[in-house]
């Protein structure tokens, strides 16, 4: 099986190596946990290796995109309609050749086809930065809409990563679709300890591998990108109740107690 890196080494070492060519990849999260960031490494590498790459954006522009990706040593400009489209799906602009004026799930794989037939034959890499873009108003399409890309974008020689936003409030997926058609589901979290932003990913589902099942403790570094810190050990306070909360409790149980 051939396996693409996802250029972060550390990373494929959980999956066997890297994520099998086709598969089709969520990456779901809450934001600014990474989920972008992780989508650029994942586009560098291609560059890197020679892959052709497509990069739909729907929440940030072109340049916004090129900018992130520069902070980290990627000079994304180079190879632009050469081995590189951006879509862009949030400026509209009407002569842009890759701009989207209207996100429909048509659209954009008319779009992304169109990109594919520019850069010619060869093993390619797509990232759609977000997938959710395209049901946030019809969370009920989700799986459909999820399902009709793959099915179409699998004929082109597609390794694909579809991001997907969670509801801060619920940590609900917007439409659970994309995870049930997804080959892979990759989800980053995000804690407060101690008083400090904390980030985490797991890799919840990757078919066909024997994949690491703990969660990782991650930082998105200067100059770097994204970092494996650490497993997470399972620590008391996980899965405990705060101590105070425990104190309370007892002290209710003994004035119950006496009061019999
Ligand atoms: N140059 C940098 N150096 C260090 N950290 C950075 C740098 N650029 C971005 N970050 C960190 O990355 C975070 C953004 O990550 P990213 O854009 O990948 O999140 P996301 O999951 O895609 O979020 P959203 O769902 O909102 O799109 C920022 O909030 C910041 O903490
Ligand atoms: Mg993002």
């Amino acid at each position: 099986m051939i396996r693409l890196s996802t250029g972060i080494p550390e990373f494929d070492k959980l999956i066997e190596g890297g994520i099998p060519q086709g598969f089709f990849v969520a990456i779901t999260g809450e934001p600014g946990t990474g989920k972008t960031i992780f989508s650029l490494h994942f586009i560098a590498e291609g560059l890197k290796e020679g892959d052709l790459c497509i990069y739909v954006t729907t929440e940030e522009s072109r340049d916004s995109i090129i900018r992130q990706a520069k902070q980290f040593g990627w000079d994304f400009e180079e190879y632009i309609e050469k081995k590189l489209i951006i879509i862009d799906a949030l400026m509209k602009e009407k002569n842009d050749e890759w701009s989207l004026t209207e996100l429909t799930p048509e659209e954009l794989i008319n779009k992304i086809v169109e990109a594919k037939q520019k850069l010619g034959y060869g093993r390619a890499r797509l990232v759609i930065d977000s997938v959710s873009a395209l049901f946030l108003d019809k969370p009920a399409m989700a799986r459909k809409i999820s399902y009709q890309l793959k099915r179409v974008l699998n004929k082109w020689n597609f390794t694909i990563y579809a991001t997907s936003q969670y509801a801060i409030t619920t940590s609900q997926a917007f439409g659970f679709g994309v995870e049930h058609v997804a080959d892979g589901i990759i989800r980053f979290m995000r804690r407060i300890r101690d008083g400090e932003l904390k980030r985490y990913i797991i890799i919840e589902k990757m078919r066909q591998t024997d994949h690491d099942k703990h969660v990782w403790e991650i930082d998105i570094q200067k100059g770097k990108g994204l970092v494996l810190k650490g497993k997470l050990e399972k620590r008391k306070e996980d899965y405990a109740l705060p101590e105070k909360v425990i104190k309370m409790i007892l002290e209710a149980e003994k004035k119950k107690n006496e009061e019999i």
